[in-house]
């Protein structure tokens, strides 16, 4: 019997073992009735929060691919089988389509692209998109080896986050650095700007020279690293989801700050964010017990962090660049000889919105264009 109430509840099964219990509120609260939702924006017609607490299912009905349920307020709607089963099996969206695979230095192939092939079909768009989703990087080859080169890449996602370091931006050696990325020395790995709220979704950096000797670009999985941590030690896992880090930025004009753990978690459980910043974070002084154990788990997670067989290494050639998720991955890079030659990379950064919506919409429809502001929308 794949349709079972006990007025409270609506269990619903299905012979290759779906099993999903709905409360008697939840499925009233997701009718689609037009007397209920607007059909056109989705939106409610009433205040969900006002429904009676007692309510419940009077009468449950299968016929073939639908769900026709009474309730005890008079209500009446008719549910498709599938959305109630995939209401059930994924409570909330994923952010990005596709399942994840951790991974370590010893990752191959190396998810290449070439431009042409992205400008040539939105079906090398969406395969582009899969490996940010699964890997969490793509790296792309075949860019013009001029200043803003990269745009020829990202104007087939979307547009770009905009910082007080402009949109796409220098990181070459200069003799007034203010900032380790602009000496030669070796940058260990690390997500970019965890002290803005939102911390840029994506880290793009791109090659215009890298002639010098070393320089090698660092990637590694944040969440390969985590996942290890939660089999290995629970205890430390959830240390890291839980004892906050100060990030800070000040310079004359800004003032930025953000405080968060180095693992966020969505509601499930599963990895939502992995944080590092080891030159710039300040641990947050809570109870000295609960830093005990953090602090055995952060010698942990950078540990491993540093280690050898998790750091994947590559040197970028002028006109290729990578797309990495600065909510999972640490980047950093060797050091470099500025005698032998010289290193010219430019970065930028992209909202994870405009990632995910490039994403689905192509999924929706594969000739969708990348989302632009457009002036004749009202807001509200
Ligand atoms: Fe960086």
């Amino acid at each position: 019997m794949p349709v079972e109430s006990t007025g409270t509840q609506l269990r619903l099964t299905s012979p290759d073992g779906f099993c999903h219990d709905f409360h008697a509120l939840w499925l009233r609260e997701n009718s689609t009735d037009e007397s209920f939702r607007d059909p056109i924006t989705g939106h409610k017609l009433q205040d969900a929060a006002q429904l009676p607490l007692d309510l419940s299912i009077v009468e449950a009905v299968q016929e073939d691919d639908v769900v026709d349920i009474r309730f005890s307020d008079g209500h009446r709607c008719r549910y498709g089988y599938a959305a109630l089963r995939e209401a059930g099996e994924t409570p909330f969206p994923p952010e990005l389509v596709g399942d994840k695979q951790v991974w370590k230095a010893d990752l191959a192939p190396l998810p290449w692209h070439d431009l042409a092939d992205l400008q040539s079909g939105p079906d090398r768009v969406l395969a582009f998109l899969g490996d940010i989703a699964r890997l969490g990087f793509a790296l792309v080859r075949g860019l013009p080896v001029e200043l803003d080169g990269m745009a020829e890449m990202t104007k087939l996602i979307g547009f770009l986050r905009w910082t007080n370091s402009g949109g796409i931006a220098d990181v070459k050696s200069i003799a007034r650095a203010y900032d380790l990325s602009m000496t030669p020395r070796a940058l260990e790995p690390h997500v970019d700007n965890p002290y803005r709220l939102p911390q840029p979704g994506y880290t793009l950096l791109y090659c215009l020279r890298n002639d010098a000797e070393g320089g090698e670009s660092i990637l590694v999985d944040g969440f390969c690293i985590a996942e290890h941590i939660r089999r290995e030690r629970p205890d430390l896992f959830d240390a890291l989801t839980r004892v906050p880090v100060v990030f800070r930025y000040v310079d004359e004009q800004a003032i930025l700050e953000h405080a968060s753990p180095f693992i966020d978690l969505w509601p499930d459980g599963s990895l939502k964010q992995t944080r590092f910043h080891g030159r710039a974070d300040q641990v947050a002084a809570v109870d000295p017990g609960l830093l005990d154990v953090f602090y055995e788990a952060r010698r942990l997670y950078a540990g491993m962090i540093a280690s050898d067989d998790i750091r994947l290494r590559f040197k970028l050639e002028p006109g290729e660049m990578y797309f990495a998720d600065n909510y999972r991955l640490f980047h950093g890079r060797e050091p470099f000889r500025l005698e032998s030659g010289e290193r010219y990379m430019r970065q930028a950064y992209m909202d994870r919105d405009v990632v995910s919506s490039r994403q689905k919409t192509l999924l929706r429809d594969i000739h969708a264009q990348p989302w632009r502001p457009r002036d004749d929308d009202a807001v509200g």
